[in-house]
């Protein structure tokens, strides 16, 4: 039975205060977990509590938040049982009482959520993966964020993330050491052609570039000159993040300084799609351009997994919704935009019934925490999206995934190109 419920602020890889929460059972055992933060949010992700106070953190404190993890919380969940996740995750919703978890914050509850099957797996002397997914074999694909644009850096690039998946690896550790060198190869290529090689938030570089074909032509070049062949070897995946360049109707290219109407964004997604080994594209339309999301759906959807990450937020009746209109044929799932472990569940569920790929993700702004890597694999989904191969906070969880790869030894299965359909 869960004895006591402790949050407390710490930072998060951007410098900006988040929540941890430690859970402790009768028998001792403890289960801690950090709560991520995203830049680019969709609309409709639940709630995440600032304090607002100018005088501290800039008003990003989560004093408020910590406040209902070691006061209300605490009352409801003491006692509980923590293998009961459901019956947990399910009181702190009651609890809270509002559709976004906002009277509350998603980021305490989502805290509170995750500590409690870290604890019930420490108690079975299990790790998490394993308490969480018996029969768990599959290591995900990585989507590694290799140039990082939009909302993640200081630079002109429209596309917010750049990604590379080596989907010719036979194992994990393979890919992380195939990335890990494509990222290497890029780094000289980038400063040979004179640009600075500083990161982004997810540890990609923010070189001043302008345009995606620029940034692509850099990508497949380090690829090659790595001794891979792209789209054999090591395949490209985008996130435009296109609901944060969508004004009025049009795709407003700053950077690159053109303003292109639905049609002809979809034309220019399916342009780059057709010039580069492009696998992936997450989130290629706005939130709330439900026709764009269609005509990209029909326009390349047949040959190209389109990854809904704002539209579904993680949300099983989003998700449910977007499934009936026939949008997308991936989810990206984030447990902060849902709030607890139970919900993000049944999002992957609801997907995999639908035939709809999932990919477990990360936010921006992280910390060491690992869950996600422990959560990919229990939910066989065969895709992770964790960052690049530089910042700890990113590392942390291609580690993890190295560590279980080995633990699991010759069970591992290592998801590769397989999991990409079509
Ligand atoms: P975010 O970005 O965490 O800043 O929302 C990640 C993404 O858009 O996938
Ligand atoms: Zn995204």
């Amino acid at each position: 039975a869960i004895v006591r419920v402790t949050g407390r602020e710490i930072l998060d890889s951007r410098g900006n205060p988040t929540v941890e929460v430690d859970v402790l059972l009768e028998d001792g055992s403890l289960g801690r977990a950090a709560v991520p933060s995203g830049a680019s949010t969709g609309t409709n992700e639940a709630v995440e509590l600032r304090d607002g106070d100018p005088l501290r953190y800039h008003g990003k404190g989560v004093r408020t938040a910590i406040e209902a993890v070691n006061g209300e919380i605490n009352a409801a969940v003491t006692g509980m049982n923590a293998e009961d996740q459901a019956a947990v995750d399910e009181a702190m919703i009651t609890l809270d009482g509002t559709p976004g978890k906002a009277r509350m914050g998603a980021n305490a509850i989502l805290g509170v959520s995750l500590a409690v099957a870290k604890a019930a797996a420490a108690s079975h002397r299990l790790p998490l993966y394993r308490y969480a997914g018996p029969d768990a074999r599959l290591l995900p694909l990585p989507m590694m964020n290799i140039i990082n644009g939009g909302a993640h850096a200081d630079n002109p690039l429209d596309f917010q993330e750049f990604m590379i998946a080596p989907i010719g690896a036979t194992t994990f550790a393979e890919a992380v050491r195939m990335g890990s060198e494509v990222f290497h190869t890029l780094r000289s290529a980038l400063k040979d052609a004179g640009h600075h090689t500083g990161v982004g938030d997810e540890g990609g570089f923010a070189p001043d570039l302008r345009s995606a074909r620029e940034a692509l032509d850099f990508i497949v070049t380090a690829i090659e000159n790595t001794g891979y062949v792209p789209g054999l070897h090591v395949a490209i995946m985008l996130d435009p993040a296109a609901s944060e360049f969508y004004r009025d109707g049009v795709y407003d290219y700053a950077g690159e300084g053109v303003r292109r109407s639905v049609a002809e964004h979809v034309d220019h997604l399916a342009d780059l799609a057709a010039a580069y080994p492009i696998v992936s594209i997450e989130d290629p339309m706005a939130q709330d351009d439900a026709e764009g999301w269609k005509l990209v759906t029909e326009t390349l959807g047949g040959t190209c997994q389109l990854v809904g990450d704002d539209v579904f937020c993680t949300n099983a009746a989003l998700l449910a919704d977007g499934i009936e209109r026939g949008i997308a044929n991936s989810i990206l799932v984030k447990v902060n935009q849902i709030g607890t472990l139970s919900e993000m569940l049944a999002t992957v569920e609801t997907a995999h019934r639908a035939g709809y790929t999932v990919v477990m993700s990360h936010r921006s702004g992280e910390t060491e925490d690992v869950t996600i890597a422990d959560l990919a694999v229990a939910t066989g989904c065969g895709q992770i999206k964790t960052g690049s191969l530089s910042r700890s906070e990113r590392t942390a969880k291609y580690n993890q995934l190295i560590r279980i790869e080995e633990e699991l030894g010759p069970q591992a299965r290592y998801a590769g190109r397989t999991i990409l359909k079509p």
